[in-house]
């Protein structure tokens, strides 16, 4: 789709691709960017084609954050009138079905969380991490200091945020932020890997399965386990898990139909 300037956004077979296009800003998200991303993650959620998401930086950067240019002017109520802020963090974290973030470089601010608002996390070796939102006399606004405290504790994550400080991708693999680290020239091949190993599934079990674990992240230990449950009795409703359990039985493939 050519009508996007600050995003690259092609679909290859049943997986759509977003690359971060302004390298010279460090994929800085500027409000263009945010609202393209919108859109394509828009149409990724909607085309039943795609059963994964991909998003990248183009260059040296995954991001460097938000435009850090347009804060000068900002005032709150633009803020309050601005839905595009966090709506690409909130279509990641609920579409129904696999994103993974590529991290190539830098991922600082509104790029570590929108690293974060991916389901599976694979970074270079060269990747850094970071909420460097202080140091420009903010807080992370993209769901930095709710997510990182879930994923690496508030310690870590208040240490984080309130310094600013960088960390390498081993670090953030260390403390449970990302799932692989991998030189860089092997990067896009481990994306590839895994977005085969989501593609042998089924989609609609991979949605409930997404849904389920979101919900780990929202709600007590009650409701949680309700909500698996209710989930669980769903998986019951569809072809796929009959197909694939029959397909067990009889040592066979199966074939996958997603409803
Ligand atoms: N917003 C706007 N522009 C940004 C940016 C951001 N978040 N991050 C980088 N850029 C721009 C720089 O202004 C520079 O533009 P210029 O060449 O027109 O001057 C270009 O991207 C390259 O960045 P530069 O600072 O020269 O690269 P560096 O390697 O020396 O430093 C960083 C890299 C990431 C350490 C540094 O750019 C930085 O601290 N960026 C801000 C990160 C941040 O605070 N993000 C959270 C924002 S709320």
């Amino acid at each position: 789709m050519s009508e996007f300037k600050t995003i690259i956004y092609e679909k290859r077979g049943n997986v759509a691709w977003i690359t971060l296009n302004r390298p010279d800003k460090l994929n800085a998200q500027n409000t263009e960017m945010r609202r393209e991303l919108i859109r394509a993650l828009e149409d990724a959620w909607k085309d039943d084609n795609v059963r994964v998401v991909v998003i990248t930086g183009a260059g040296r950067a995954f991001s460097a954050g938000a435009d850090i240019s347009e804060f000068p002017i900002l005032t709150p109520a633009d803020l309050v009138k601005r839905a595009e802020i966090i709506r690409p963090y909130e279509l990641i974290r609920n579409m129904p079905k696999p994103v993974i973030a590529a991290v190539n470089g830098l991922a600082l601010g509104g790029g570590c969380e929108l690293a974060m608002s991916c389901d599976i996390v694979i970074a270079s070796e060269d990747a850094q991490f970071g909420q460097p939102e202080v140091r420009v006399g903010v807080i992370p606004g993209g769901g930095g200091t709710q997510i990182l405290p879930r994923l690496v504790g508030e310690k870590i994550a208040k240490e984080m945020i309130f310094t600013g400080k960088f960390i390498s991708a081993q670090e953030a693999y260390r403390l449970g932020m990302i799932n692989k680290v991998v030189p860089r020239e092997k990067l896009m091949e481990e994306v590839n890997n895994m977005v085969n190993e989501l593609l042998k599934q089924s989609p609609i079990i991979l949605a409930f399965a997404k849904m389920a674990v979101n919900k780990a992240l929202e709600t007590t230990l009650t409701e949680g386990l309700k909500c698996e449950v209710d989930l669980f009795r769903l998986c019951f409703s569809t072809e796929d898990q009959k197909e694939l359990s029959k397909a067990f039985l009889e040592k066979k493939p199966p074939a996958i139909k997603g409803r």
